[in-house]
């Protein structure tokens, strides 16, 4: 499949079947991620798989967004790894950015493998942090739930096929 197709064939899933996730098809996911750039190297991922029946009960107790994803990826940060920027008279860290590169990479390698996938980001951060005792330094950036979509109320919704204009998105200067 050309990167064009792939990148049309996913879509967010918010209805998965009970089809478990492959092991070699999660540790291919988990692969991507780790390969995918950051910020001057700094790597201040930290990736947690909640797929056992306690993890899963857990995070779907704190937030509708874990769905019923079989293979919920929590990704985070160490905000104390990652790269602050300091020059430019623009103070910013990179952390959330990296965090976003890696889970692309790994939406896009789920989807290459036939899985489905959603990025959730509706969730209360502080409080999966604590329920997950997660230490100070980590930071959750977002959910990717990966799993096989249900086969009647798995497919994409309406907001899938709305995207703007080219025009409206991109300008030459
Ligand atoms: C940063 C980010 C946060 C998102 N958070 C949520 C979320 O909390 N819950 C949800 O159901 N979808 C969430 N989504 C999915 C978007 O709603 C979805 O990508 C968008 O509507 C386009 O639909 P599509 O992914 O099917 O093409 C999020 C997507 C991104 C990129």
């Amino acid at each position: 499949m050309s990167f064009i197709d792939l990148v049309k064939s996913r879509y967010s899933c918010r209805k998965f079947s009970d089809r478990a996730v492959e092991t070699e098809k999660l540790n291919a996911v988990l692969e991507a991620g780790r390969l995918a750039p950051t910020a001057m190297n700094h790597q201040p991922l930290k990736i947690f798989v909640l797929k056992s029946a306690e993890a899963l009960a857990k995070i779907r107790g704190i937030t509708r967004m874990a769905y019923n994803a079989p293979v919920v990826l929590m990704v985070c940060y160490d905000k104390d790894l990652c790269y602050r920027a300091l020059n430019y008279n623009d103070e910013h860290e990179c952390g959330d950015m990296d965090a976003s590169i890696v889970a692309t990479t790994m939406m896009m390698q789920a989807t290459e493998l036939g899985l489905n996938t959603l990025w959730a980001r509706g969730f209360n951060a502080v409080e999966i942090a604590r329920s997950f005792e997660l230490p100070e330094n980590l930071k959750v950036s977002c959910l990717l739930d990966v799993g096989y979509a249900d086969p009647i109320e798995g497919g994409p919704s309406p907001r899938h096929t709305v995207r703007k204009e080219m025009g409206e998105l991109v300008e030459e200067l």
